[in-house]
């Protein structure tokens, strides 16, 4: 079947769907932001705040570029912002199929509004944040994907069965 990888928004549910279609398919489950966290030592906060952003978007191309060579039968989950570069929009599709797991700026905002681990959503107004990043990403998402699921009032469950039934 090949990898499996999920991309969306923050929130979106990327990690814990993963995790879960890795049990339900038994495949091994990677996730892009942990392995940057892994090789890095630090959280992705603190490398936002040491290095900055455009550090951290180079360190997701080169996870991509290393995963098209190890892995082969995985899910992979992202970070939210991966999809924005056009050459991690190719590397993605080389690496398999792609599932945009689709959110509204509310599901996210509810998930998220206590979070403090998301550097790109701390301080005034996270609502605006959202609702302005999310706008600007979507055709990258889009873009970038093979299918596509909304989310939004689902279970993990109901969302892992479309999932099975599209890939
Ligand atoms: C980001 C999403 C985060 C993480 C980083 C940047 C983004 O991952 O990669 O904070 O730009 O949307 P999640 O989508 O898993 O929260």
């Amino acid at each position: 079947m090949g990898n499996v990888i999920l991309i969306g928004f923050m929130g979106c549910g990327k990690s814990t769907v993963g995790l879960k279609l890795s049990y339900r398919l038994r495949k091994s489950v990677t996730d892009t932001d942990k392995e940057i966290e892994k090789a890095e030592q630090r959280s992705i906060s603190d490398i936002f705040s040491t290095d900055g952003e455009a550090y951290f978007r180079e360190k997701e191309t080169e996870c991509l570029r290393k995963l098209l060579k190890t892995s082969g039968n995985q899910i992979i989950s992202t970070g939210g912002g991966l999809p924005m570069r056009e050459e991690n929009r190719k590397l993605l599709h080389q690496l398999g199929q792609v599932v945009y797991l689709r959110a509204k700026a509310e599901t996210v905002y509810e998930r998220l509004k206590y979070d403090t681990s998301r550097p790109l959503l701390q301080g005034e107004h996270p609502q605006e944040k959202i609702r302005s990043l999310m706008a600007q990403r979507e055709q990258n998402y889009v873009e970038a994907s093979d299918i596509i699921i909304d989310v939004d009032g689902k279970d993990f469950e109901q969302i892992i069965s479309e999932i099975e039934k599209l890939i």
